[in-house]
């Protein structure tokens, strides 16, 4: 029987490298082939060329033994490839049902057949398990539920080839669970699909066989049921990768941050923080664990300047103006959990985006003039020590893979020597080598007096940086534990509104 999807010598250059270098794979129906690489490899811009976004220099796209042109993704649909995007696609204020007909609406354009596509969504809706309610808005949904409805929308356009990029980056343990066990039905009933992850754990879980690619190759490909973490990680990186952090128990010095009955408003009064009070000393990480949308984010830009509220906080004992410029100058760095919308401007070269927030002062600007050099030069430091690739300080901010963005980031806020550091999901869409490096970074900012204020999704992540555990739950700290008494289980339940 044909593969469902073979791709034939792709490849395709970009003016600074080559992403992909005569990529050769297949995946047949019934099977879920993961690809695994590290930041940069060229695993996107593959599924893009695939899905119609981008178009290679070279190769073959064989859908059921058949060549294909895709030159849009129109073309894809039509050849029943779907795609699920790291940044979903759909549009907030519209409900789930006109978002999931949007562009392939039943009946005539001047008449749309609405009540037909109701019964058809809803019985998808059912047939997938998914308890979506079709009248919901977008924006109301959590992060979870609006995944799904990218995947409803493409399953209603009849796709049998679904790619998804990075899914699980934004799911809780729970949701990514629900994930892969759709996964796991949708490929039983004779379709195929394509999972793209870092979380190298949940590859080996859900995948059928893994393709590992390297600096845009194909390094390997082999049964996931006779490989382990460690091979896939080693293959990937070209290196034995350590998993754990190696961190010392230190004595924390003075307070640099303390929050004392911060109350914020937010739209949705779930996420609204109702009087929450903590400190982070000097030479200590106190990690917020939670399920996301439980006010983290409310709470990380109150304490950046970005969200008005009541209650004091005190940076180094100082109170501040609520204004980001103000809490920025007196030292607070700030990694942010949207990299697109707040860590970057995306039209910026690396260059200005090296600068973004400290660029009117010295050493950038001088006397009102922007010293260039001096510019030029932070960028070269940031790229060089932080291992963004390619080496350039010239590249929009949006030619960048998902994870070389990251290290961007974290390149900038850690490298202006700051005071406090509050990191959103530092690691988020970070490949497994850079994940260690990026770790033993703010290990080693702790290690000299640096405060850090650690919010991630990522409970392993938590609790290996961590010296102190706070859980947020519907905007209130319901309790907090030492780094080695948070197991999972005490976690859990703090996490699920639960005091013991
Ligand atoms: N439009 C573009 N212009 C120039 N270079 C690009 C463009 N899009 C991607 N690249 C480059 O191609 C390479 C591969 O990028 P790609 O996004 O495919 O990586 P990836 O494997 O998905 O990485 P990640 O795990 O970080 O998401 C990177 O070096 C990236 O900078
Ligand atoms: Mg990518």
């Amino acid at each position: 029987m044909a593969k469902a999807l073979e791709l034939r010598n792709i490849t395709k250059r970009y003016p600074l490298v080559l992403a992909n270098d005569r990529i050769s794979l297949d995946v047949g129906w019934g099977e879920v082939l993961a690809i695994v690489g590290e930041n940069g490899a060229g695993k996107s811009t593959l599924m893009k060329i695939v899905y119609g976004l981008v178009k290679p220099d070279q190769g073959e796209i064989i859908v059921e033994g058949v060549p294909v042109h895709v030159t849009s993704p129109r073309d894809a649909i039509a050849k029943g490839i779907g795609m699920v995007h790291q940044h979903f696609m759909l549009v907030e204020p519209f409900t789930v049902l006109e978002n999931v007909i949007l562009g392939s609406e039943p009946g005539s354009p001047a008449q749309i057949d609405l009540a037909r596509a109701r019964t058809e969504v809803e019985a998808l809706n059912k047939e997938l398990g998914f308890n979506l309610d079709l009248d919901a808005k977008i924006e109301d949904l959590a992060v979870g539920l609006q995944q799904r409805v990218e995947i409803l929308k493409a399953i209603y356009r009849k796709a049998r080839i679904l790619i998804l990029d990075e899914p699980t980056a934004v799911l809780t343990p729970q949701e990514a669970e629900e994930l892969f066990e759709f996964l796991r039905k949708f490929v039983q009933q004779g379709n195929a699909a394509i999972f793209i992850s870092h979380k190298l754990a949940e590859v080996i879980r859900v995948s059928d066989r893994t393709t590992v690619i390297r600096d845009g190759k194909v390094v390997g490909t082999v049964n996931t049921k006779d490989t382990s973490v460690e091979e896939l990680a080693r293959m990937m990186v070209g290196r034995e990768v350590i998993l754990t952090v190696q961190k010392t128990p230190k004595t924390p010095g003075e307070v640099m941050l303390e929050v004392e009955g911060l109350v914020a408003q937010s739209h949705n009064p779930k996420h609204s923080l109702k009087g929450i009070s903590f400190q982070v000393r000097a030479g200590e990480v106190v990690g917020i664990a939670g399920v996301e949308g439980n006010g983290q984010t409310e709470l990380v830009e109150a304490l950046t300047g970005l969200r008005p509220y009541l209650g004091k906080v005190r940076y180094g004992g100082q109170e501040l103006p609520q204004k980001a410029r103000a809490v920025r100058e007196w030292g607070l760095s700030h990694i942010p959990e949207d990299r697109n919308q707040r860590g970057l401007v995306l039209d910026f070269s690396t260059r200005e985006n090296c600068i973004l927030g400290d660029h009117y002062r010295k050493p950038y600007t001088i006397m009102g003039f922007l010293e260039a050099d001096n510019i030029e030069q932070h960028a070269r430091m940031v790229v060089e020590n932080f291992d963004v690739r390619p080496r350039s300080t010239e590249l929009a901010g949006r030619r960048y893979s998902g994870g070389n963005a990251q290290k961007i980031i974290v390149g900038r806020e850690l490298s202006r020597d700051p005071r406090v550091l509050i990191a959103a999901q530092p690691t988020r869409g970070v490949d497994i080598g850079a994940i260690e490096f990026i770790h033993e970074q703010i290990i080693a900012a702790r290690d000299r007096g640096l405060a850090v204020l650690l919010v991630s999704a990522d409970l392993n992540e938590v609790r290996s940086l961590s010296d102190r555990i706070l859980v947020m739950f519907e905007g209130r700290i319901m309790g907090e534990l030492k780094a080695e008494e948070a197991t999972e289980e005490r976690l859990g339940l703090l996490m699920a509104g639960i005091r013991a």
